[in-house]
């Protein structure tokens, strides 16, 4: 039995892009005493962007980053793995993936936005596994939106009750602080000049006259007011809904000036949960107990460019991870040995030796690991831990050079494996699949990897379907071409597939076909292995 996951709590943070993703990472880190100055991740952002790579010369090319990772930091104790969530272009199914192997979500939202597109598409993947999710409303040092309208935008776009635990203070240029609703004090910041150290914080009462000299009359008459409100709504935060996922707390603040950080670090610590049981094909497995049981949730290609082999990102869900350790890979039916895992700590990469559970390790990869896989000691264990999800853009790759067949099938195939498309199979023309990514940008790279690592040059001609659907309670694609679905294909693991251009297309067929259920993300099967060459 080992007590190390205890101080284990694993998070991704989930935003749409610019509402201050990698600002708030880098003040978790500061924070965490991980670096000394914020700057570094952007710095290091930026390094990993200039350094040249084969088929990351795209990600030079659109200045964006297609790598993603882990960041560990320590905070009070606790030891924090915070999964990284690509987001702009580079969304796509990964973004997703990631959020398996996650244990909560800071819900990052702009203040002057409220809920954009991309946080609704993660909030929803938090929701159907019910993932707890802590909200914080960001750039308050910026005109916002007034922050009841901000609760209900939350409430009624995401269908998620709000209890706020921290309260801004003003906004914009006169944003003076939070009121901590439980602590029952008004947190004051000085805007210093630099907002690359941590900011020094003064604790009051919200009688004390001090207020209104820092945040004027006014401000701090709406301040006892507004507390007055929400003391008297009476909404107390429950952990145990919060943990199950049906509310929201919401915390206030300023990735930019440090302004709300702490305080939210702080309340974050005492409610993020530390890794718990995880269903498996044979019962649940405790993160405490001795026998090791992890998944592989992503696979990440050539991050070394001097090397073309790939890192596997595996979660670890109970026992202890030590380097050398055998264990029973169950897709492959057989032992194998785990030598060198890697960790970024903070923004260095090392060599690791023993992690427990909780943990995200990156696992050297000569082609064993596949999303989904599991990895245990004592006997063979199955997570449904990784499900596919519903791609949204649409394809078929011509072939420019017709001699290069073969190339281009072998590259589809273990570019699927690797999760970067999704392949469907039309009745009829099942050499020629149908290609599904999440994110538009998987084609470029998907193009781009088929030509540069296997020669196989591609046209991708887009098809006109924004949705698949995995039909439950029908046998094959004839049973679904009977009710008029727009095209009618298979999965990798031959489960039917409804593939539809319209949100009114899915709920038609909803409404017309009641004995049978759409899906929107499918379980994660072995069927990589059962496409014929
Ligand atoms: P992302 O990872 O979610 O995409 O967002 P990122 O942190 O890169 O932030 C996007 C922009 O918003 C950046 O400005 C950043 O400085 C700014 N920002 C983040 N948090 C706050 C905040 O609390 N207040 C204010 N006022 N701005 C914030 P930029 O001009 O695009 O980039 P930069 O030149 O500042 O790096």
């Amino acid at each position: 039995m080992t007590a190390e996951h205890l101080r284990r709590r694993t998070f991704a943070i989930i935003s749409h892009p610019d509402a201050g993703k990698t600002t708030l990472t880098e003040k978790l880190l500061l924070y965490g005493g991980a670096i000394h100055t914020a700057g570094a991740v952007k710095a290091r952002r930026g390094a990993q962007k200039a350094a040249t790579s084969d088929w990351m010369d795209l990600e030079k090319k659109r200045g964006i980053s297609i790598t993603s990772s882990v960041l560990q930091f320590e905070y009070g104790g606790i030891r924090y793995n915070l999964l990284d969530t690509p987001g702009h272009q580079d969304f796509s199914e990964d973004t997703y993936r990631t959020l398996t192997a996650a244990d909560c979500a800071i819900m990052l939202i702009d203040a002057a936005k409220g809920v954009e597109a991309q946080t609704k598409k993660l909030f929803h993947v938090c929701r159907m596994r019910g993932t707890p999710i802590v909200t914080f409303v960001n750039k308050l040092d910026r005109p916002a939106r007034d922050a009841f309208a901000l609760m209900s935008e939350i409430e009624e776009t995401l269908g998620m009750k709000t209890v706020p635990r921290t309260w801004p203070i003003g906004s914009g240029d006169l944003f003076k602080g939070v009121y901590d609703l439980d602590g029952k004090s008004v947190l004051t910041f000085d805007r210093t000049a630099k907002n690359a150290s941590r900011v020094p914080m003064q604790m009051r009462g919200l009688d004390d006259p001090q207020i209104d000299a820092i945040a004027g009359s006014e401000l701090a008459q709406s301040l006892r007011d507004e507390v007055e409100l929400l003391t008297g709504a009476g909404d107390s935060f429950d952990l145990s809904a919060f943990l199950k996922g049906d509310i929201s707390p919401v915390f206030f603040g300023s990735a930019l000036t440090n302004f709300g950080v702490e305080p939210f670090l702080e309340a974050f610590k005492d409610i993020c949960p530390a890794p718990g049981p995880r269903e498996t094909s044979g019962g649940h497995v405790e993160p405490g107990e001795d026998r090791f049981t992890s998944f592989v949730f992503k696979v990440q290609a050539n991050m070394d460019p001097n090397h073309r082999d790939r890192i596997a990102f595996m979660r670890i869900c109970s026992g202890k991870f030590e380097s050398g350790m055998r264990v029973w890979h169950y897709r492959l039916g057989k032992e194998i040995r785990l030598a060198r895992a890697e960790q970024l700590f903070a923004q260095e990469r090392q060599t690791i030796h023993e992690a427990w559970a909780g943990d995200v390790v990156g696992l050297h990869d000569p082609g064993l690991f596949r999303i989904g896989d599991t990895l245990s000691t004592g006997g063979p264990v199955t997570f449904d831990s990784v499900p596919r999800f519903s791609p949204e853009h649409f394809a078929r790759a011509t072939l420019l050079d017709p001699m290069k067949r073969k190339q281009m099938q072998k590259g589809v195939d273990e570019l699927a494996e690797e999760g970067t498309v999704q392949l469907f199979f039309q009745p009829g023309r099942e050499k020629d699949p149908i290609m599904g990514v999440v994110g538009q940008l998987q084609f470029e790279v998907l193009a781009y990897r088929l030509e540069h690592e296997y020669g196989a040059k591609v046209a991708l001609d887009r098809l006109p379907f924004g949705y698949a659907r995995w039909v439950e309670g029908a046998t094959s694609c004839a049973e679904l071409e009977s009710r008029r679905i727009p095209l009618a294909v298979t999965d990798i693991d031959g489960h039917p597939v409804a593939l539809m251009q319209s949100e009114w297309d899915v709920r038609r067929l909803e409404r017309d076909n009641e004995s049978w259920k759409f899906l929107e993300t499918a379980p994660m099967g072995s069927g990589f292995a059962k496409r014929e060459a």
